[in-house]
């Protein structure tokens, strides 16, 4: 992706580091209008994406990203698995709004063999020559073998960034033990109730970048009543509250919505900060006690 600002709101190539947000974990350079992180490969990455895992192929998809890139989203999560790829592309060009300013990533879906013939598939979907981000779903079958076809998608141009999702520690140190281009995403499930406090610091010291699927617990947290005091107390709907606490964690955010009015709610979340009191009350909603795991229970 170019060097460009996912929305209005001036140059984004001056960098400026986070306040150590999470104990004395390593600091994280995000762009000077607040809204992307730099990779430790140098790339950017937009902190909010519209997530399309669940939403059908079709005119469903296609919208959903027409209108999130209409209202400034510059960052779509996909996957091989999702099946979308085509109404993602689809919604790409329909938007009008240039390649080069849109994020996009892939994902490998590991019962298949081969990561760089993969990609080439998903390319011809989307309509595009690369994606910005390509990463291993999930660790089925181990954590290392997908790597190498993962680093040939990168050497090749299909890929500009490469990374995993779903690693716990234990699998990303394995990964990290046996390779020469580090993984720089680890994507996982992540919320104020999953706050995988170990994870997060583990990734940042070894400079991979966390993004938070499913933000608001697939809707579920929406309706915590302890969420939603929080939200009346900063005047903002729960949503916003549980996408801005990842944000002040150092996490790219990707909720997934096929409503408009909804789309523009999850943007509104570079224009408040909560305090210092609320961000510990909603740490205190964890239920995961600050694992170092991708997931309670995997589901490959
Ligand atoms: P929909 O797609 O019908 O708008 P997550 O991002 O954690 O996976 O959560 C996605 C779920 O939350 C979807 O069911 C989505 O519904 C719903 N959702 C997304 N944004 C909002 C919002 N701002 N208010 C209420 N529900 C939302």
């Amino acid at each position: 992706m170019a060097a460009k600002p996912s929305a209005p709101g001036g140059p984004a190539t001056t960098l400026v580091p986070t306040a150590g947000r999470v104990g004395a974990m390593a600091t994280a350079a995000v762009t000077a209008d607040g809204r992307a992180r730099v990779l430790a490969d140098g790339n950017e990455i937009p902190l909010l994406a519209l997530g399309v895992w669940q939403v059908p192929d079709g005119p469903e998809c296609v919208n959903a990203v027409r209108w999130a890139l209409e209202l400034g989203y510059r960052h779509i999560d996909t996957a091989q698995a999702y099946g979308n790829e085509t109404s993602v592309g689809r919604g790409l060009r329909d938007s009008g709004v240039p390649r080069d300013e849109v994020f996009i990533t892939t994902k490998f879906q590991p019962n298949r063999k081969d990561p760089e013939a993969e990609v080439q598939r998903s390319l011809e979907r989307l309509g595009v020559d690369h994606v910005d981000l390509y990463i291993i779903h999930w660790p089925a079958g181990g954590p290392t073998w997908a790597w190498p076809g993962m680093e040939r998608a990168r050497e090749r141009g299909f890929a500009r960034s490469i990374g995993v999702s779903n690693f716990s520690l234990a699998e990303l140190d394995q990964l990290l033990s046996d390779l020469t281009t580090p993984p720089v995403i680890n994507q996982v499930q992540f919320s104020p109730f999953e706050f995988r406090r170990r994870l997060l610091q583990a990734c940042e010291e070894r400079r991979v970048a966390l993004e938070a699927y499913s933000p608001l617990g697939t809707g579920r947290h929406l309706r915590d009543r302890r969420v939603r005091q929080v939200a009346e107390r900063v005047g903002r709907t729960p949503a916003q509250v549980l996408l801005r606490w990842c944000l002040q964690r150092n996490l790219v955010v990707l909720p997934k919505s096929t409503h408009h009015e909804r789309m523009v709610e999850n943007a509104r979340i570079f224009d408040f900060t909560l305090s210092a009191e609320d961000m510990a009350a909603l740490d205190a909603l964890d239920r995961t006690g600050g694992t170092d795991r991708a997931l309670e229970h995997n589901w490959w």
